[in-house]
């Protein structure tokens, strides 16, 4: 088949798919799979782009299916900000910058803090070409596609604007719409976002453009990092950001001394309340490009740049009871249920009081007087009691002695500050929370069963432990429903029809295919997380040799201490948990570490550099296709360097010398075309 005929084709039948996902809701192929044909359409589109048609599914907003993001190195550093949190720090800092400066004048923006997430965006010729986000400074994820479906966000410049440009800025969601997601998320049955910036950040990584495009997010463009302004001072770069469209937000003002920034926060910290969106201080920045340059960057932070944060809120209200929450692992967590009161624009109806300790020393009784402060959490903190106010008849607060959900006796460990529900296999919380734990995004990865499924399997009793998963059919699940109360007064039905069973048990399939490590991790073996799970199977590669190590061998692997090792040999000293693993071998999952065979020995003896940042591949995407393909990567150009794939802004002098040497530079369409070769 021609090139073009072959993207023809793809197209059509991605269009399809497309169709039968989106509009008919059955799919009836893989999300991987979707993906494979697509980034196939996209490479095929790259090599011949003169058959590159405008309504490609490449090229579609808010209809693309992508599983993981391409990691993409930024440009520069994304840095973050020093803190100052009341006046005296912020006249130290502007001691500091009037000394670095050298006792020459000076000017400050001050502008708002807006509490979402750092993006960078990239537009070439006009066009928005990369939106990044910040990831580890370094490097971040690319989400192009989630990006421009937000509408303050130009897909295309206007004005005078120069042929590259990179700009940062924040993406945020409106307090209404946070709210309103929230609603939509307890409906669902899913778990509730904490504030608005994690449902912003949440909203950026979802896998799926068209649903991003359901939710309005927003942002203001913060820092001009690239293009012909750079020369400007940092106020008018704002101005003549916008006058190419972007979003810069109208409340930012130059001042000509501390003095003003500081009315400028007093003004911000009483008004915040009345923003659409949420403000989490102010930033102040010196304002001369010239002497922002001057002054530089520690390791962290840039010298001529500090954020000023606000107070959280405080508010008083009475508490009504304490609810006592088991968790997957028994731990036992009393909440304070509080008269409904309102911080921050948002309403608050319950805070934790973390353990027993913390509500003796708190000695917070029901029927007090209480003060609730937001931070950074799903539940917001009681943070004093007003004692003077309390009635005479109070009685002090007595943790509870036996489970509530199951009511064995509860166990408190020495040295710990939580109580624990002992009955791990027979308690409905654990069980639950040992069920959703191993179907989580980080684990299994069964995204089709979310919370209210999963309790409606368990109340079925279809599913009491989680390889019970893997014997379920269509029979058993059609037609299940259950009512769900959600705490106060709201309660919903949840019932399954044919396209949800079908997700359901596709979903589960899938997961067989999951690699080893995740597997471990899903065990949920207390101390074993995201991290350590990797360690351990990479160091003894196989579930058996984990079940069969001592203390010792567990021991001396790498940042393993003594606490994880005495976990995992307890794990598996329990017969039921030896017998599990003996169950996941005849499910078929995987319990060893997949040693990658090589896909091909095309590059043995080829050394490449990478430079640049790229598009269709991640740097590490990159370097592991090398490898995979028997080829070396190096760090720097020599003249054994054979070849150097070259993404946008190779650094000049990386490109002289590589001419200098006649090394072979390949974009990354021709060393892809090369593998595939
Ligand atoms: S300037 C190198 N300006 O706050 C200086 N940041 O805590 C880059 N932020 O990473 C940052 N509003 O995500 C700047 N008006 C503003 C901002 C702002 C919010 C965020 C940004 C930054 C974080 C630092």
């Amino acid at each position: 088949m021609s090139a073009e005929a072959k993207i023809k084709a793809l197209s059509e039948e991605l269009k399809t798919h497309n169709y039968n996902y989106y509009v008919l809701a059955q799919p009836t192929i893989s999300d991987r799979e979707f993906d494979k044909k697509l980034k196939e359409l996209q490479l095929l589109e790259e090599a011949y782009p003169q058959y590159l048609q405008e309504n490609s599914p490449t090229q579609q907003v808010g209809g693309e299916v992508t599983k993981n993001f391409n990691t993409v190195q930024h440009s520069s550093r994304m840095l973050s900000l020093g803190n100052t949190y009341n006046k005296e720090e912020l006249i130290d800092f502007d001691q500091r910058v009037s000394k670095l400066i050298g006792g020459n004048q000076f000017q400050y923006t001050a502008e708002l803090k807006f509490d979402g997430l750092a993006i960078a965006l990239r537009y070439q010729e006009g066009q928005l070409i990369q939106a990044i986000t910040r990831g580890d400074g370094s490097r971040g994820d690319d989400v192009t596609a989630n990006v421009k479906t937000i509408r303050a966000i130009p897909h295309r410049l206007k004005g005078d604007f120069p042929s590259i440009l990179e700009v940062r800025g924040e993406i945020f969601i409106h307090k209404t719409a946070f709210e309103r997601m929230n609603q939509e998320r307890k409906k669902n049955g899913e778990q509730l976002y904490a504030n608005p910036r994690n449902t912003a950040a949440g909203t950026i990584k979802l896998q799926d453009s068209s649903e991003v495009a359901k939710r309005p997010l927003d942002g203001f463009m913060y820092q001009l990092i690239e293009g012909n302004d750079t020369h400007l001072d940092h106020y008018q770069s704002l101005q003549k950001l916008k006058s190419y469209g972007l979003p810069i937000n109208k409340d930012t003002v130059l001042c000509d001394s501390i003095t003003e920034v500081w009315d400028f926060i007093e003004l911000w910290d009483k008004k915040r309340k009345e923003l659409s969106f949420e403000i989490d201080g102010v930033v102040i920045k010196v304002n001369s490009r010239l002497q922002q340059e001057e002054m530089g960057f520690t390791s962290k932070f840039p010298r001529w740049a500090m954020s000023y944060k606000f107070e959280t809120e405080r508010q008083g209200t009475t508490m009504r009871g304490i609810n006592y929450q088991v968790g997957r692992t028994g731990a036992v967590t009393p909440v304070a249920i509080l008269d409904p009161v309102q911080i921050l624009g948002t309403t608050v109806k319950r805070a934790s009081l973390h353990n027993a300790d913390f509500i003796a020393q708190l000695d917070v009784r029901i029927g007090d007087t209480v003060f609730v402060e937001k931070g950074g959490e799903i539940i917001p903190k009681i943070v004093d009691v007003d004692k003077s106010s309390r009635s005479s008849v109070s009685q002090p607060t007595l943790f509870i002695k036996s489970c509530p959900e199951c009511m064995s006796l509860l166990e408190r460990p020495d040295g710990e500050a939580v109580y624990r529900c002992p009955n791990s296999s027979g308690c409905p919380p654990q069980i639950k929370g040992k069920i959703e734990h191993f179907i989580g995004r980080k684990a299994m990865d069964v995204a089709s069963l979310g919370e209210g499924k999963i309790d409606v399997l368990y109340q079925a009793g279809l599913v009491q432990r989680p390889l019970d998963l893997y014997h379920l059919n269509y029979d058993n699940l059609l037609g299940l429903s259950k009512t769900i109360s959600e705490g106060d007064d709201d309660e919903r039905i949840v019932s399954f029809k044919e396209k949800t069973v079908e997700n359901i048990l596709v979903g589960i399939r899938e997961s067989i295919n999951q690699p080893f490590e995740r597997l471990l991790f899903a065990l949920g073996i207390r101390f074993v997380g995201e991290t350590v799970a990797k360690k351990i199977a990479f160091h003894f590669k196989t579930m058996e040799r984990i079940m069969h190590a001592t203390l010792e061998e567990l021991n001396a692997v790498p940042e393993i201490g003594e606490v994880i090792a005495q976990s995992i040999k307890t794990y598996f000293s329990s017969e039921e948990n030896r017998l599990e693993i003996d169950h996941m071998k005849s499910i078929g999952l995987n319990l060893e570490v997949e040693e990658k065979a090589l896909s091909s020995n095309i590059l043995s003896n080829k050394s490449f550099v990478i430079s640049g940042v790229f598009t269709l591949f991640s740097r590490n995407e990159l370097k592991k296709l090398i490898e995979d393909h028997g080829g070396k990567n190096v760090s720097s150009i020599s003249k054994s360097t054979d070849f150097i794939i070259v993404g946008e802004n190779m650094g000049p002098a990386k490109k002289e010398k590589a001419e200098k040497l006649g090394i072979k530079m390949l974009s990354e369409t021709e060393f892809s075309a090369m593998i595939e070769d």
